[in-house]
């Protein structure tokens, strides 16, 4: 049990979700391990009466999680909206771990994803030897958490094509999935519901029909106001992945955090903090995510291949990888950025230094 690479949530923070639950008084709705309250004390982080801390996994505007845990609670399904690395994935996860203990109901969406994906498929062997039956039936995500009254998890709903999208409408309307093939139906238990994420980029590759949007909550999760809250958010990541990972170094390297979460914004942006230099922005996303990996990163090398110290040096060629996505277009913005913005800032001068000998 301990050398797996990545728990689920559920397993992971099985110690504060036992802990909430010994705690937790409060009216939970059929089928839910927590009431709301416990659910967003579990995202938000808090301390409970005998002392113990759960730690935050969302970090942001507490209504939105109030809002998001409030809709599982009505018969209404959720749908997590914003642009990639706004933690939509990991909120939902978390969600489902904390509301019914099992994270893992999940339907990856993509543009190939068949019907059978989203109902049902058949054991082939099964359906020919003994021909239809429950038993020749393979159930989906979707389909046990009916069953057992879960949280199915649907990720980037807007990637899969419309019709299958639209399997979802009577599954959330009528609370029921047909087998005709059997004459027969699946239908939903209490605790019952879905979390679709969606990217805003993705827009217009598929659009959900104004049918199936009806049937969701759509929550938005906003890119961090400002930039202490993506500095603290990607802290506070940074030390908890370090932790499990077990990488031998500090993480108390806040001016490269602080720094490589400026860059970041600004080449988003298009304009410098100050607001005094137009910048040109890059076509990758650049996003809170994307920063945690590179600090992560420079952690390591730090570690195995510094003296355990973040430097600039160790981040330089994180920061690199992560700008330059589309090397025709973002080197010639990169290194306008370096020349016209690092170079001129007194205190970056080991950076830009980093950077300029490995974007040359
Ligand atoms: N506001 C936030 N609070 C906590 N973690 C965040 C936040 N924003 C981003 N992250 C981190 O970013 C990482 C990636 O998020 P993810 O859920 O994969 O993004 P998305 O699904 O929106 O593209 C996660 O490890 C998450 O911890
Ligand atoms: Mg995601």
């Amino acid at each position: 049990m301990n050398d797996l690479l990545r728990y689920h949530a559920e397993d992971q923070f099985a110690a504060e979700l036992n802990a909430l639950q010994a705690f937790d008084t409060r009216p939970k709705p059929p089928n839910w391990m927590l009431s709301p309250w416990a659910v967003s004390i579990y995202l938000l982080g808090g301390t409970l009466d005998d002392g113990t801390s759960i730690t935050p996994k969302y970090i942001g505007d507490r209504r939105i999680i109030e809002i998001a845990v409030a809709t599982l609670a009505t018969d209404r399904a959720l749908l997590l909206l914003g642009v990639p690395g706004t933690a939509k994935s990991w909120v939902s996860e978390h969600l489902a771990a904390a509301i019914c203990g099992d994270s893992t109901l999940l339907v990856q969406g993509t543009a190939g994803i068949s019907e059978e994906a989203m109902r049902y498929g058949w054991n082939y062997a099964r359906l020919l030897a003994e021909g239809p039956s429950r038993a020749a039936l393979v159930e989906s995500p979707l389909m046990r958490a009916m069953q057992t009254g879960k949280i199915c998890r649907i990720e980037e709903l807007t990637r899969i094509p419309a019709d299958v999208q639209d399997t979802l409408i009577t599954v959330l309307s009528e609370k029921t999935l047909p087998i005709p093939e059997l004459n027969d139906e699946v239908q939903a238990i209490k605790g019952f519901s879905v979390i679709a994420t969606a990217n805003d980029r993705d827009r217009g590759i598929n659009d959900m029909s104004s049918a199936l949007v009806r049937r969701f909550n759509t929550v938005v999760l906003p890119t961090p106001a400002t930039l202490d809250d993506v500095v603290s958010i990607v802290q506070q990541r940074v030390a908890s992945m370090g932790r499990t990972l077990e990488i031998p170094a500090q993480t108390d390297g806040l001016d490269e955090i602080r720094r490589v979460v400026t860059v970041f914004r600004e080449l988003r942006a298009g304009i410098t903090m100050d607001g005094q230099t137009k910048l040109k922005s890059p076509s990758s996303t650049l996003s809170t995510a994307e920063a945690i990996s590179v600090v992560l990163n420079g952690l390591s090398l730090a570690a195995h291949f510094g003296d355990g110290v973040l430097t600039s040096e160790n981040m330089a060629s994180g920061i690199v990888g992560a700008v330059i996505k589309d090397p025709s277009t973002d080197r010639g913005v990169w290194l306008e950025y370096l020349e016209t913005v690092a170079r001129t800032r007194e205190d970056w001068s080991s950076f830009y230094d980093a950077c300029r000998s490995i974007s040359e």
